[in-house]
């Protein structure tokens, strides 16, 4: 059955202990949405974490926490092909052959790159921080997608892969899907509580909330969160971006849709309507926390999860390389 629907394939870093809601209501929802209509190929990207200075133990017990939690957001793996990067060479392999068609000007056009390497100095920016999104446009290419679900920080990137697999296929011969990018409506871009300029990221915890933050934590979170100068709700993105990025936070832990909910607490005080938003996330939230504990404390059961995952994620993934390696002109061995 599954064989007749498109095919999905997103990612995510494992690169903190929690998602942050920015990651699950602007991207992760469509990934749940799609199980029902589409088949899903979802993959922690351990691989790209590495881009990044990290500790060994924690990126491994990182990388169930992150499986733990796709499963807990409603992730089903009787649906969908759940799996780890590292896990198939073919992500490598891939990635090899698409930056022999990159620019290097086309690459350090990246935006995150610019921004990354900026903070961190271009000294002690990797090689790897700059070839991630060859990396990525691997992922995605070998699993033959016609969608990609993301958050709008994505674009660049999924643009970066459209191209490259465009070149590839105008030189070599027709070989890969060129994908769509998917992204939420109304809350594709998530924005941090304490800077609502910025978009949410893991890089500010206090301007995050986290899927594994206790109740208490996200309440304080988002009482303390930046509004402005006003006293009543109302929606308005451009001049009151806290106050909009709140609603659509709301919206998104009731399942509601954003005009709707704007409409519903239009004319609130802060404090009433900070406290029902807090409310909504602690309720969203709980019972995937409790349920990726849970899940966490069985460790063998995400382990059988991941293990399947590859298998199937590798027949499609060496089918892909096989064809590319044939169309490059590769000698092949054995054959
Ligand atoms: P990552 O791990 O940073 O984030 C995972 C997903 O969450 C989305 N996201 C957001 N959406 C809305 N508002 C926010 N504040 C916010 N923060 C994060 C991201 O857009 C993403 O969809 N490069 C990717 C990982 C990746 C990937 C892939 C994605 C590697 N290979 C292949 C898709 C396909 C990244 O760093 O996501």
């Amino acid at each position: 059955m599954s064989a007749a629907r498109e095919r999905v394939l997103s990612g995510i870093q494992p690169t903190m202990d929690s998602f942050h809601v920015g990651n699950w209501f602007g991207a992760l929802t469509q990934w749940v949405d799609l199980q029902e209509t589409h088949d899903c190929f979802y993959c922690v990207v351990d691989l790209h974490a590495l881009t990044v200075n990290h500790d060994p133990a924690a990126i491994r017990q990182r990388t169930l926490a992150s499986v733990a939690q796709l499963l807990a957001i409603g992730i089903d793996p009787a649906k969908s092909t759940v799996f780890v990067q590292s896990h198939l060479a073919e992500h490598s392999q891939l990635a090899w052959v698409l930056s022999c068609i990159t620019g290097f000007g086309e690459a350090a056009r990246m935006t995150q790159f610019k921004d990354k390497s900026q903070k961190d100095g271009a000294d002690r920016s990797t090689v790897g921080l700059f070839t991630y999104p060859i990396l990525q446009a691997a992922d995605i290419l070998l699993y033959q997608p016609t969608r990609v679900p993301v958050g709008d920080d994505q674009r660049q990137h999924l643009e970066l892969t459209r191209d490259l697999a465009q070149r590839f296929n105008a030189t070599y011969g027709d070989t890969f899907t060129i994908p769509e990018t998917m992204t939420v409506v109304g809350n594709s871009r998530i924005l941090d509580l304490q800077d609502p300029t910025a978009k949410m990221s893991k890089s500010s915890p206090s301007g995050a909330v986290f899927i594994m933050d206790s109740n208490d934590q996200i309440m304080k979170k988002i009482k303390s969160a930046v509004t402005d100068s006003d006293r009543e709700v109302s929606f308005d993105v451009t001049a009151k971006p806290g106050i909009a990025n709140l609603i659509g936070l709301l919206a998104a832990a009731t399942n509601a849709d954003i005009n709707a909910t704007a409409a519903a607490v239009s004319g609130l005080g802060y404090g009433a309507f900070k406290q029902q938003v807090a409310e909504a996330l602690v309720a969203r939230i709980e019972p995937v926390r409790t349920e990726a504990q849970q899940l966490l404390a069985e460790p063998a059961g995400l382990t059988q999860v991941i293990e399947a995952g590859a298998q199937k994620a590798k027949i499609v993934a060496s089918k892909t390389i096989t064809d590319t390696y044939q169309r490059l002109g590769l000698l092949g061995s054995g054959s």
